[in-house]
């Protein structure tokens, strides 16, 4: 079975409501290749609004969310109030929640498995910093980063748990389990994210992005096992834009983007259209 491309746009803290009618609207104009998945992050404030306004071939994510139902967590939120207002999709692990919010793996590690168990779709991401890197230390930072998570999943087809297709519910009809294992692998895409390329024009290039790309994907097809190292997803994310993202595209083991500031921009739909 063949990776989806998907590419995500990472709103940031950036936007107003008439802003995102015009990210909107040439979101609507497109045309989008219904090849690839396509989800936006939308500031939380911003999440119904967009989900709102959204057109259908695009799904909106938060941009985090805390590792528990309810409670006395001020200024967070939880799945559950994210499915409330009908958000499929949850970034969690971004670099600048890492590093400025100082967010440790086992943190996102939570939020990855509390997010997945309430039937959210995850991009999760991982990444080193320019340091690291000249260190020598990618593979070491994105393998800890990813362990963490595979510490919490210890069994990553149990994600197919939280399956519910509404298709087979009340209907009699069951999902295959090949089904459901279908679309439970879809479920996490990891995002590698080196910090360096992020907002600074710094582009990896795409043997840079396809080298680590592949590490991963070894690394998932030592660890995890090798269908879902087949099956995973790994978007690409660090200064893509319009110019650059088709020669990143023909990567092999590049799946998507995750897309910062190009995506509050036209531009982001010859993103969209990279693979096509
Ligand atoms: O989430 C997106 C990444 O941080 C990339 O941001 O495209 O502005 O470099 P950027």
């Amino acid at each position: 079975m063949g990776r989806k491309f998907i590419v995500g746009g990472n709103w940031k803290m950036n936007g107003t409501k008439a802003q995102i009618c015009e990210i909107l609207d040439f979101l609507k104009k497109g045309p989008l290749n219904s090849d690839t998945e396509v989800v936006v992050g939308a500031p939380t404030i911003y999440l119904q609004f967009t989900q709102e306004n959204k057109p259908n071939n695009v799904a909106v994510a938060a941009q985090n969310c805390y590792k528990v139902p309810k409670g006395a967590f001020t200024g967070e939120i939880s799945p559950a109030m994210l499915k409330d207002i009908g958000i499929e999709w949850v970034i969690l692990g971004h670099s600048e929640r890492r590093h400025i919010f100082c967010e440790s793996d086992e943190l996102i590690a939570d939020k990855v498995k509390h997010a997945l168990e309430n039937g959210l779709k995850v991009i999760a991401c991982v990444g080193e910093t320019l340091d690291e890197r000249e260190a020598g230390k990618t593979e070491e930072v994105v393998f800890r980063q990813t362990q963490a998570i595979k510490d919490k999943i210890t069994d990553w087809n149990n994600v197919v748990i939280a399956y519910e297709p509404v298709w087979a519910i009340g209907t009699g009809k069951t999902a295959t389990p090949e089904q459901a294992q279908e679309v439970h692998r879809n479920n996490v895409v990891i995002a590698y994210e080196p910090v360096w390329a992020i907002g600074t024009g710094k582009t990896a290039t795409p043997e840079q992005a396809q080298e680590v790309h592949q590490s991963l994907r070894c690394w998932f097809e030592s660890n995890v096992g090798p269908d879902i190292a087949n099956c995973i997803r790994i978007q690409y994310g660090g200064s893509v834009t319009e110019k650059n993202c088709k020669e990143l595209a023909g990567q092999p083991d590049i799946d998507g983007f995750l897309v910062g500031g190009a995506s509050l921009k036209p531009e982001f739909v010859q993103i969209v259209n990279a693979r096509g």
